[in-house]
């Protein structure tokens, strides 16, 4: 079989083992694989590139991804479909194996009820991915996070200032809740719980009032500040802009600016903050990445060889699965409740 391999959405760590373990392993079960370039647009616009043993030598310990990546939207292209099934036609492609996130494998989705035989992948380092209990990239994220959380506990502390920690996390506060825990965060903000401006004074004040003179906010980029009528989904998104992707998502960033501002105006305590931004996507991934961009890679090749096609390998426990690609669809993983609640002990 010749099959196609493409990585789509925000890159992340673990993406290259991934690859090479497409490749390696199917070369062994006696398949060829050639390599889509920045995602769906290297499907649209057909610029591919040769991808055997060569190509994936020495890209194990490599962030990033060899073969570019983009949040090009086949459904949003004129004749999309259409161009994309005309490219697997001129390649003589039998199978598509896309590693991507909810928006990469909903092209995916669509693409397999129109014939195409194709394997996912899944990728994000929010970890917010329904089917499986951890995407890679997510545990190399979280150690950026946790790093840059001890060293801005140093000088908060020399300085006796409030720090504002923004990292990522669009619908899912995962990294921040483990970078938070994992670095001492004194309050923690993810999007799933809005937020109220009131609450986080009173916390950071009553810390302060036990004798400790500095402290750290850890906030989701998608955290939402609660509004009056607000429940647990409800809430509005602090943003410094309100540009769209070709998903249409509008692009996060901003909370942690507005959020340490009002705490110096309400409180009085020096305040500074910091947005981790894309530090936390880049660099080698860890070992534990690694290894699970490799189990997957290998299982997904496995099954373009058994030729169950529409199906997304997956995490569950410890054992790699395979899931059916339409369940991804429509819903986010949020961060487990049971988790929130171990936070809450350390609120002051
Ligand atoms: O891929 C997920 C993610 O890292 C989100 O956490 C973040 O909101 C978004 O991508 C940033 O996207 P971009 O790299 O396009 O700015």
């Amino acid at each position: 079989m010749k099959i196609g391999v493409l990585t789509g959405g925000g890159d992340c760590p673990g993406l290259n083992p991934v690859i090479r373990a497409v490749v390696r392993a199917s070369l062994k079960l006696g398949h060829e694989t050639i390599g889509f370039r920045h995602g769906w647009k290297g499907v649209l616009e057909n610029i591919t590139m040769p991808l055997g043993r060569e190509e994936v030598s020495g890209i194990l310990h490599r962030g990033g991804t060899i073969l570019g990546t983009s949040r090009t939207n086949v459904y949003k292209v004129e004749n999309g479909e259409q161009q994309a099934l005309e490219t697997f036609e001129k390649n003589g492609l039998d199978a598509l194996i896309p590693i991507g996130g909810e928006d990469t494998l909903g092209v995916a989705v669509k693409l397999a009820k129109a014939g195409v035989k194709l394997v996912g992948v899944p990728k994000t380092i929010d970890n917010d991915l329904m089917g499986t209990d951890f995407t890679f990239g997510f545990d190399t994220s979280v150690n950026v996070a946790m790093e840059s959380i001890d060293r801005l506990h140093t000088t908060a502390e020399s300085h006796s200032r409030v720090l504002v920690v923004e990292v990522m996390g669009r619908h899912a506060g995962w990294i921040a809740w483990y970078a938070g825990v994992a670095g001492g965060g004194d309050v923690i903000l993810v999007p799933e719980h809005p937020f109220s401006v009131e609450d986080v004074c009173a916390q950071i004040q009553r810390r302060h009032d036990t004798g400790k003179n500095f402290s750290i906010v850890v906030v989701s980029e998608g955290a939402k500040v609660a509004t009056e009528a607000a429940t647990d989904e409800d809430g509005s998104y602090v943003l410094s802009s309100m540009k769209k992707d070709a998903f249409g998502h509008v692009m996060l960033g901003g909370v942690a600016k507005v959020l340490a501002d009002e705490i110096e105006d309400r409180l009085g305590f020096e305040t500074r903050h910091t947005v981790l931004g894309h530090i936390q996507r880049g660099g080698s991934p860890t070992a534990f990445d690694r290894v699970l961009g490799t189990r997957y890679g290998v299982r997904a090749a496995e099954l373009v060889h058994e030729q169950r096609f529409g199906r997304m390998v997956a995490l569950q426990g410890n054992k790699i699965v395979d899931i059916d690609i339409n369940d991804i669809s429509g819903a986010i993983k949020e961060l487990d409740p049971d988790l929130y609640k171990v936070a809450e002990y350390f609120v002051d």
